[in-house]
């Protein structure tokens, strides 16, 4: 038995003789299982990298508080909250997701610059961690509903600490001034004095998040000694601390790009939040799930056209957007090694626009109809940013743990589509 690691991927894909492997599951028997287009997730990576952080952080008390808009998934959630992470909520449904997976209060923090209050209420019902806050309105809004709630709530400030990220993409970029993110900074201190003197908060942290895929530690640092700064002179005004939270965006390797390990990030951060006796927050996503999953599809049709060879799939941008949204890279792997000639192609799917696909100009051993495809890296940001478009019943999904699988979603059905949908009752 002839064993490989699939190039630029994750450890948890890798090759028997042949054909790519889950952890111990062939693709092709999820497949025939389950069908295509299919989400699977490998377990034990999730769980590596949850350790691999949770190892590097060991020197501060801290709290991983797992971003669920990466992949909400039940399952994942699971997996991660019996591990011992929090959660990063951005909306009262990431809310239920984590108490539904068991995540308790005390290991929630709350982002976002539209909390509801409906939201915040459900939050402050659930006893989080803390909230985010990133405006003064909110702040407000939080401390009038915490006092009519006989409560008071915890609070970090989100603060803009002006940096300018590099991200792959301008949509993912959060740290600089001109983004809808964060408080400014030159109002943060200010804002820090009224919120100490609110009755419903109790200021209990600072909070920034810079972007996201950030292979680089320099932002890291420049945000960290932001904060630091802030911590300093918070300190002198007697407004009391708890925790700082560096939020998420710890990049990972989609085309065989060397990512920051925890431990090299670690290494930068971890001294001096040490120096302040502070608790450290953080709040990754794609470096937790991002390379432990995979979308397999089934090849439809393979045509020419204008100069150019298409490969159409069953899956499309409704399944994973990050292709068209972001211009992401990902890798595309025939499931059974053929040996074919190499060819360049555009991976399309059946969506009716142009900007449906999942690689473009792509060299590859030219798949024929009927054969799979495994679409790898996406394990973040690809079913939690999928929809139904074009009426497509959204992918099932699948966890690895060894050589057992398990369905952690069914696939959506005809029904699901109209589920919610009042027009035929009417009259
Ligand atoms: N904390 C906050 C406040 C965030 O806004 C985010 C992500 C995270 C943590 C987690 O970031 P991560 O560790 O996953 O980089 N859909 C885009 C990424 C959007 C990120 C949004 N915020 C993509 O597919 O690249």
């Amino acid at each position: 038995m002839e064993e490989s690691m699939v190039a630029g991927v994750a450890e948890a894909f890798s090759r028997v003789d042949g054909v790519m492997h889950c952890e111990d599951v062939p693709l092709t028997e999820l497949v025939a299982r389950w069908g295509t287009p299919l989400y699977v997730y490998s377990k034990s990576a999730i769980r590596e990298r949850f350790r691999e952080l949770h190892e590097a952080l060991a020197p501060v008390p801290h709290l991983i508080a797992y971003s669920v808009k990466a992949n909400g998934n039940l399952g994942v959630l699971r997996n991660l909250a019996e591990l011992g992470a929090g959660a990063d909520i951005v909306s009262a449904g990431e809310l239920h997701r984590a108490q539904l997976a068991g995540i308790p209060g005390e290991r929630i923090v709350f982002s976002g610059v539209g909390k509801t209050v409906h939201e915040l209420a459900a939050a402050l019902s659930a006893g989080i961690y803390a909230f985010n806050v990133e405006s003064e309105g909110e702040l407000c809004s939080l401390s009038e509903l915490a006092c009519a709630m006989g409560l008071r709530a915890p609070v970090a400030l989100r603060v803009n600490p002006d940096i300018d990220t590099p991200t792959p993409h301008a949509y993912t970029r959060t740290g600089h001034a001109a983004t809808k993110f964060g408080i400014a900074a030159a109002r943060a201190r200010t804002l820090y004095s009224i919120a100490a003197k609110m009755p419903g908060i109790r200021v209990r942290g600072i909070d920034v998040h810079i972007g996201s895929q950030i292979l680089d530690v320099a932002p890291f640092r420049d945000a960290l000694a932001y904060v630091l700064d802030l911590a300093h002179d918070l300190k002198r005004e007697d407004v009391d601390l708890e925790f700082l939270d560096l939020g998420g965006g710890l990049g990972i390797s989609y085309e065989g790009e060397k990512r920051i390990t925890a431990a090299e990030w670690a290494a930068e951060i971890v001294p001096a939040v040490a120096e302040t006796g502070l608790k450290l927050v953080v709040e990754p996503g794609r470096f937790l799930v991002g390379e432990a999953g995979a979308l397999l599809t089934r090849v439809l049709y393979v045509k020419e056209g204008g100069g150019k060879r298409f490969v159409i799939t069953d899956a499309g941008m409704n399944d994973l957007i990050r292709p068209s949204h972001y211009s992401g890279w990902h890798a595309v792997e025939p499931v059974e090694q053929p040996g074919r000639d190499r060819a360049r192609v555009d991976v399309v799917g059946p969506i009716c626009e142009t900007g449906d696909f999942l690689a473009l100009d792509r060299e590859m051993e030219l798949p024929k109809p009927g054969e799979l495809l495994s679409i790898m890296t996406v394990g973040a940001y690809g079913f939690s940013m999928s929809s139904q478009y074009n009426q497509r019943p959204r992918p099932a999904e699948v966890m690895v743990d060894g050589a057992e699988a398990t369905l952690v979603r069914r696939r959506e059905t005809l029904e699901d589509l109209v589920a919610a949908e009042t027009g035929l009752d009417a009259g």
